[in-house]
């Protein structure tokens, strides 16, 4: 393996303007408490035991691309199809149900001092406390789809602030599962700014996936769902792990949920490179100014789901201080690796992907094609490979 596989990141200088190491990260660093009060893998196991008892429920596939692995002379290539989550087409659902039945539980206990469980919620278990709560969530429409979801299970009502942006097909998604939509006229972050003014005029309990100073709890709770992905592939799927990490950000939950879960698992943590479309470039700019900071551009993006102008600042201690790389693609990469997973290479399975489904594999193309950046992240024969498809097809223009 190459030099990215190796020591810390910051003695590397590197040309290219869309790849940036982590001058913070430190690849000997142990997975400590600040990390484990984002993304705390003990009782994961439990977890998934209660998700085996949903009928829905079954592990997303870990599909082997040998083909695509060997166009770019990389020793494995594996991504895992988020696409097949509970027929929901996203991982997205693996938080939002969740962190519901986790606000249920907290107010149950804060009322009854009592602890309940997820069964005994959805039997009807402190109904008389909780009867009159109201879900409310700012989406660009996977996680408002997954609170609606949630919210209908335990038979609440549920408000989902949609931006501009978002298709018609998910906002219907959303309603078809008895959310209210609210369309606000401005992108995601306008969205969370309007969830927020009217959650706290209406007395709404907000489950957002992106955090702000004073609110954790929720988003917590939504990646403590998303680390499901990693519980399942390490349990069962490929319990080595990989060398390298490609994953997609939007506020950082799905890439804390990841980074952290393997940082805690596996012997050798994995280099992570973290890939943002570059007008959304948020994480690619705070880990320049070793603080949370501003997108450069206005979010503009057909991949939806990463179209962030601002992190979820929870996430810090995990994908600030242990996140390796940060890169930006342009739209034609998403574009380009749609069509790479829609019409793969010889026997390669076909995937169903959204823009932001298939951005972490635009962020390994453009890396693996590059031979500086392939250089400086050891993308090898030794190298194997993560990706998560995030997202199926659904509201995507067909490939
Ligand atoms: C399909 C898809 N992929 C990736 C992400 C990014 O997740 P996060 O905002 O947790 O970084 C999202 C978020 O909405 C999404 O919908």
């Amino acid at each position: 393996m190459g030099f990215g596989g190796a020591g810390p990141c910051y003695v590397r200088t590197m040309t290219l303007p869309w790849l940036s190491p982590n001058p913070r990260a430190d690849r000997r660093a142990p997975y400590g408490p600040a990390q484990r009060a984002v993304i705390d893998p003990s009782g994961l196991d439990e977890l998934a035991a209660t998700m085996a008892r949903c009928p829905l429920h079954a592990p997303t596939p870990l599909l082997a691309l040998p083909a695509l692995a060997a166009r770019w002379g990389l020793g494995d290539l594996r991504i895992k199809d988020e696409s097949k989550r509970f027929g929901f087409g996203a991982f997205k659902a693996l938080g939002g149900v969740l962190a519901v039945y986790g606000e249920l539980a907290s107010a149950i206990d804060e009322a009854d001092h009592r602890q309940t469980s997820f069964d005994a919620v959805l039997a009807g278990d402190g109904a008389d406390v909780t009867a009159d709560m109201v879900f409310a969530t700012a989406s660009s429409g996977n996680h408002g789809r997954a609170v609606a979801a949630g919210a209908r299970l335990f038979g609440r009502r549920c408000v989902v602030f949609l931006p501009a942006f978002t298709d018609a097909a998910k906002e219907a998604a959303i309603r078809a599962r008895g959310a209210e939509v609210i369309r606000v006229a401005g992108d995601y972050d306008a969205a969370v700014a309007e969830c927020r003014r009217r959650s706290a005029a209406e007395g709404w309990t907000v489950v957002s996936d992106t955090s702000w100073e004073g609110y954790e709890r929720a988003p917590v709770r939504v990646m403590r769902g998303y680390s499901l992905i990693a519980e399942e592939m390490l349990a069962t799927q490929w319990p080595e792990g990989p060398t390298h990490l490609f994953v997609q950000a939007g506020v950082g939950g799905l890439a804390a949920a990841m980074i952290g879960m393997l940082w805690a698992a596996l012997p050798r943590r994995p280099l992570s490179i973290v890939v943002e479309p570059e007008t959304a470039d948020c994480w690619f700019q705070s880990n320049r100014a070793g603080q949370p900071t501003l997108a450069s551009g206005d979010a503009t993006t057909a991949m939806g789901g990463l179209a962030c102008r601002e992190i979820s600042p929870v996430t810090w201690p995990i994908i600030g201080l242990g996140a390796d790389w940060f890169m930006t693609i342009r739209e034609g990469d998403a574009v380009a690796a749609r069509r790479l997973l829609a019409r793969p290479d010889g026997g390669d399975p076909a995937l169903a992907a959204g823009f932001s489904g298939a951005a972490g594999l635009a962020g390994l193309m453009r890396a693996a094609t590059e031979p500086e950046a392939r250089r400086a992240l050891g993308l090898d024969g030794d190298a194997r490979i993560l990706l998560i498809n995030s997202e199926g097809d659904l509201g995507a223009p067909p490939v």
